[in-house]
């Protein structure tokens, strides 16, 4: 691929943005500098200037999605999580038959002219892989592991087994595992699972601690879930603690989604073990859980991405909405800091957590980018990350390896 070379008024690299700047690239980044010395190393290639008020970003990673469920609307209930499972239970298999090749299509679409260049898919059947071979967005595809009944374990993991191999077939597709929850995986199957990720040396993620339901089903057996369990399952207590729960994961860091229910000794378990958390906002407020506890996780400096969930628990999958929600959901954090925080969480820490080579702009990385626009020019730098989340509805423009994946018309 032949070299190109784009000036934007502001280049992101970790965390700063750097003023009338220039990146040269081929399917990885070259080198990336002020525009007067890339022009002069650069003599006899064409720069592209971005124009005025362009900001220039790593692609966007969105770390959790379940696009099987993209289908739904108006089928699932909100408000209230256990009754939102409830209803999962019953519509799940008319939600996924309508979730078809164009609907996955379509999700893809709008997560990639929201800038997203990668994702993490959770998927129970693996039946939207054939959609997913079709894009140029990287994806982990973390194949999920549900089941507490002891009698169905073997068949359910056989299956399991069956789906990683699956997805192991495609260049842009990193196969993964997830256990879908502490209160709907029999331990005995977590642990045959997290061998095989050590084995396979597999990513791991889990929902974790997402509503007040789980978080007194696992703590003494009582609360909503318990008619829940009852009707459903037939079962009247829980199979494992939450400390039972996450000591399986002493060895084995963990990509823990929602995490809205924890508390200073789980944040300090997560920190030492190395844990990592997906911050999905819009997903919490929808399915009536709190807000995950965002300034004890950044006061702790515990790794965090910022995640749309699927349209299961959401009604867009554009990552900008999600940062936008986020900014008006945790009032309790300074406005710049949460935004630059909210634009890492969706850059290189969510980057590092999948294990993929984007995330920050700098020389050996995949050339993944997302043009954002300001109309007026920025009179200060401070606020430009607030400013971007909420001026962009969607990215002017979005480079997968290199080539325009996305135009805004
Ligand atoms: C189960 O398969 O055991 C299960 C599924 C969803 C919620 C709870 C349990
Ligand atoms: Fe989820």
């Amino acid at each position: 691929m032949n070299k190109k070379i784009l000036k934007a008024d502001y280049i992101y690299i970790n965390g700063v943005y750097c003023q009338d700047y220039a990146v040269v690239f081929d399917t990885q980044i070259i080198e990336v500098g002020d525009v007067e010395i890339i022009k002069a190393n650069y003599p006899d290639c064409f720069v592209e200037d971005l124009g005025a008020g362009s900001l220039l970003f790593p692609g966007f990673v969105n770390t959790h999605v379940h696009l099987e469920f993209s289908s739904n609307q108006t089928t699932l209930q909100y408000g209230s999580f256990v009754g939102w499972l409830e209803s999962v239970l019953i519509a799940r298999e008319e939600i996924i038959q309508g979730s078809t090749l164009e609907v996955i299509k379509g999700a893809m679409n709008a997560m990639l002219s929201s800038g997203v260049c990668a994702f993490g898919a959770i998927s129970s059947y693996a039946r939207e892989l054939e959609a997913l071979a079709t894009t140029k967005q990287k994806v982990v595809f973390f194949n999920e592991l549900i089941g507490s009944n002891p009698q169905s374990i073997d068949a359910l993991y056989a299956d399991f087994v069956r789906r990683i191999e699956e997805s192991s077939c495609y260049p842009h597709i990193t196969p993964a595992i997830a256990i879908h929850a502490p209160y709907s995986v029999h331990p005995v199957a977590i642990v045959k699972a997290l061998r095989l990720a050590k084995e396979k040396n597999l990513l791991v993620s889990s929902h974790f601690m997402e509503s007040r339901a789980e978080k007194e089903w696992l703590g003494g057996s009582y609360g909503e879930f318990k008619p829940f369990f009852e009707k459903y399952l037939g079962v009247s207590s829980s199979l494992c603690s939450k400390e039972e729960f996450l000591s399986l994961f002493r060895a084995t860091p963990t990509h823990f989604t929602h995490a809205t229910q924890i508390d200073e000794e789980d944040i300090n378990t997560l920190k030492s073990y190395h844990h990592t958390i997906a911050h999905c906002p819009r997903s919490n407020r929808l399915l009536g859980s709190a807000p995950m506890p965002l300034a004890k996780i950044i006061e702790k400096e515990i790794a965090f991405s910022t995640a749309t969930d699927g349209l299961s628990s959401n009604y867009s999958l554009n990552i900008l909405d999600e940062l936008r929600s986020a900014l008006m959901i945790h009032s309790d954090i300074q406005l710049s800091t949460l935004a630059d925080k909210l634009i890492e969480s969706i850059t290189k820490s969510a980057n590092a957590i999948l294990g993929l080579n984007g995330g920050v702009i700098e020389k050996g990385r995949d050339a993944h980018f997302v043009l954002l626009r300001l109309s007026n020019l920025p009179s200060q730098s401070a606020l430009l990350s607030l400013w971007s989340i909420l001026h962009n509805e969607r990215a002017s423009r979005v480079y997968v390896d290199g080539e325009v994946v996305f135009n805004k018309v």
